[in-house]
C-alpha cells in the first residue's frame, strides 16, 4: 500500500504571503521527489466559484448564509479530488480553507457552531500553518484591493477569528508561524515543520469538526 500523502492548508490574513508559501512549498516537495500538488479556496472555476468571485468582486449581493454555503459548496466540490491525490500517496497544500469560511463570515455576525456545520465531515488538514502578521503590517505590504473584506477593520476582526478557531483546532495540528521575517527564512519555517509531518502521516485522512 502507498503512504498516504499529507494534506497541509495554510491561512492567515490577506498579503500574509500564503500564496507564494504555497507555491515554494509544492515546488521543494516535488524537487525532493515527493508528490505535491496546490490548491486553493476560493477555487473561482466552478460554477460556485463564479457566483463567489463575482459576491466578492461586489457585482452581486446575496445573504450572509447563501454566500457561507456556497463557500463551503465550493470546498465539497473539491473533497473528493483531494481525497484521491491523498490516497494516491500525494501531498495537498491548499491556499485557505473551512477556517477562512468561518472565520469572515462569523466576524458579520453569524453565529460560529451555525458556521462551522456546512463543513463537518470535510477532510480534515494534518497541519494547518497559520501565517501570522499583524494587520497593520500588511497593510504596509501594499494598498487594499477593491474585494469585499478588504478593509482594515475586517482584517482586525477576521485575526481575532482565527486565534479562537486556533484553539478549537488545538495546537498539535494549528501552528502559528511569524509571517514578518522575510519570505525565505518564512519558508524555512514551513519546510521543517513539514518534514517533521511527513515522517509522522498515517492512517485514513480524518473528517472536519467530526
Ligand atoms: P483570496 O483572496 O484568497 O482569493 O480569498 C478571497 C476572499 O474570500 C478572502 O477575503 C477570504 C474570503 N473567504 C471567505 O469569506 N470564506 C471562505 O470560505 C474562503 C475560503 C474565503
Ligand atoms: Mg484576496
Amino acid at each position: 500500500m502507498v503512504k498516504r500523502g499529507a494534506f497541509i492548508v495554510f491561512e492567515g490574513l490577506d498579503r500574509s504571503g500564503k500564496s507564494t508559501q504555497v507555491a515554494r512549498l509544492v515546488e521543494s516537495l516535488n524537487q525532493s521527489g515527493e508528490k505535491a500538488v496546490g490548491c486553493r479556496f476560493p477555487d473561482r472555476t466552478t460554477t460556485t466559484g463564479k457566483m463567489i468571485d463575482s459576491y466578492l468582486a461586489q457585482k452581486s449581493e446575496l445573504d450572509d448564509h447563501a454566500i457561507h454555503l456556497l463557500f463551503s459548496a465550493n470546498r465539497w466540490e473539491r473533497s473528493q479530488a483531494i481525497l484521491a491525490d491523498l490516497e494516491a500517496g500525494t501531498t495537498v497544500v491548499c491556499d485557505r480553507y473551512a477556517f477562512s469560511g468561518i472565520a469572515f463570515s462569523a466576524v458579520k455576525g453569524l453565529s460560529y457552531t451555525w458556521c462551522q456545520s456546512p463543513d463537518i465531515g470535510l477532510p480534515l488538514p494534518d497541519l494547518v500553518l497559520f501565517l501570522e502578521l499583524a494587520p497593520a503590517a500588511a497593510a504596509l505590504r501594499g494598498g487594499f484591493g477593491n474585494e469585499r473584506y478588504e478593509t482594515s477593520e475586517v482584517q482586525i476582526a477576521v485575526k481575532d477569528m482565527f486565534e479562537r478557531i486556533g484553539s478549537d483546532v488545538g495546537s498539535e495540528r494549528w501552528k502559528v508561524l511569524d509571517a514578518g521575517r522575510d519570505v525565505d527564512a518564512v519558508e524555512k519555517d514551513v519546510r521543517g515543520r513539514v518534514e517533521e509531518l511527513l515522517k509522522k502521516v498515517e492512517g485514513p485522512v480524518g473528517k472536519l469538526w467530526a
